[in-house]
């Protein structure tokens, strides 16, 4: 055993398959939330994950078992669980990348907003923990709202002296996922080759993916890319009512989850063009938080693309969204200031 450790612990400075002697850095990942529908699994895909050497993760109850679970597989991260407040400082500290699904999901006839009340306070008080002892980490939110959680998040940073816009992401990549894997039904093209834009922000009409920019390109009548549109936009919805009152998305999320932390952490150790959809601070539009395209770098976001040129249906998607997504954002900057 301890040969084993003492050979995995060097792992992370000799060349890995082979190639020159490149070294992977130590990079510690935190799940608020762990135990969760989407918790869990998250936790499994990042412990697959060889870019993590080390993976906290916390829940208000349930971590222990889900830790020493995910702990005996063969992979490099150490792997600790932490339960209660009381442990949540141990869990952040020294993280690299932060990722949050604690929270609670819709059930059938639930609009994302419908979870304010409840989510609004839990991300608002893991994100003063954040601030306190792991204030330099990438912050993925996945609890809902999104379109205000982030916001939530970036008014405690601001009150804490933390907060740095690069390093705070809603995650909408399960949009992008979605509209990717809908994309390729249609267009009868390979669904790995595909990509889709997807921008705004994560709650129905918000969701406007560019299906105009898609790639590979096909030429879909527009009553496909309207329909495109809308499966895209009702996703969410399409998982809550099939899962008839027993939550919402949590592996297809994991998922996302997952793909969105990894392009995170090779941002982060200098991986070139790591470029993914993420709801962030933005001057893209007049909202301060869009989401659009993003390159991930070595301080996480370094630079926020523009959306590129949109067709009729896309420009008139933008102007309905405004609105909403305004209001969301400001309903969680009153909340957070209140
Ligand atoms: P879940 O109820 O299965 O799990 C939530 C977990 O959060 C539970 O284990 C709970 O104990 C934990 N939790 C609650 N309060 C906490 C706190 N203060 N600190 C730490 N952990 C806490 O729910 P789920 O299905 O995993 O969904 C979680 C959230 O993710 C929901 O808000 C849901 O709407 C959202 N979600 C977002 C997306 C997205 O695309 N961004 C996709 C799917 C779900
Ligand atoms: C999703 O898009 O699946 C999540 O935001 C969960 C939900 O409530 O739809």
């Amino acid at each position: 055993r301890s040969l084993h450790s003492a050979v995995s612990r060097r792992s992370s400075h000799v060349a890995r398959r082979g190639y020159a002697t490149e070294p992977v850095p130590e990079r510690k990942v935190a799940i608020l939330g762990a135990a969760g529908g989407i918790g869990q699994p998250l936790s499994l895909l990042l412990k697959l994950n060889p870019l993590v050497s080390s993976l906290s993760l916390y829940d208000i109850g349930g971590t222990p078992g889900v830790a020493a679970d995910v702990s005996h597989i063969n992979t490099r991260s150490e792997v600790v669980g932490y339960q209660g407040e009381e442990q949540l400082g141990k869990a952040l500290e020294g993280a690299d990348v932060v990722i949050i699904p604690a929270g609670v999901p819709r059930k059938p006839g639930m609009t994302r907003d419908d979870l304010f009340n409840i989510n609004a306070g839990i991300v608002k008080s893991l994100a003063a923990a954040i601030a306190k002892y792991a204030p330099h980490a990438l912050v993925n939110i996945i609890s809902n709202p999104v379109n205000s959680t982030v916001p939530i998040a970036a008014e405690v940073f601001k009150k804490a002296g933390t907060y740095d816009e690069k390093r705070l992401f809603g995650v909408t990549t399960l949009d992008v996922v979605r509209a990717k894997t809908f994309y390729a039904g249609k267009a009868k093209v390979p669904v790995a080759e595909v990509n889709v834009p997807v921008v705004g922000g994560h709650a129905g009409i918000t969701i406007l993916p560019l299906f105009s920019q898609a790639t590979p390109q096909a030429n879909l009548d527009d009553d496909v890319i309207q329909a495109l549109t809308k499966r895209t936009q009702d996703g969410g919805t399409e998982v809550v009512e099939a899962k008839a009152g027993k939550g919402s998305a949590t592996l297809s999320m994991a998922y996302a989850g997952a793909y969105f932390a990894d392009a995170c952490l090779k941002g982060l150790n200098g991986v070139p063009d790591v470029v993914e959809p993420s709801f962030v601070q933005s001057n893209v539009t007049e909202l301060p938080f869009f989401a659009s395209k993003v390159r991930l770098g070595k301080n996480g976001v370094e630079e926020v693309f523009g959306l590129g040129a949109l067709s009729d249906y896309e420009k008139q998607g933008l102007e309905n969204l405004k609105a909403e997504l305004e209001s969301s954002i400001e309903k969680g900057i009153k909340f957070a200031n209140q």
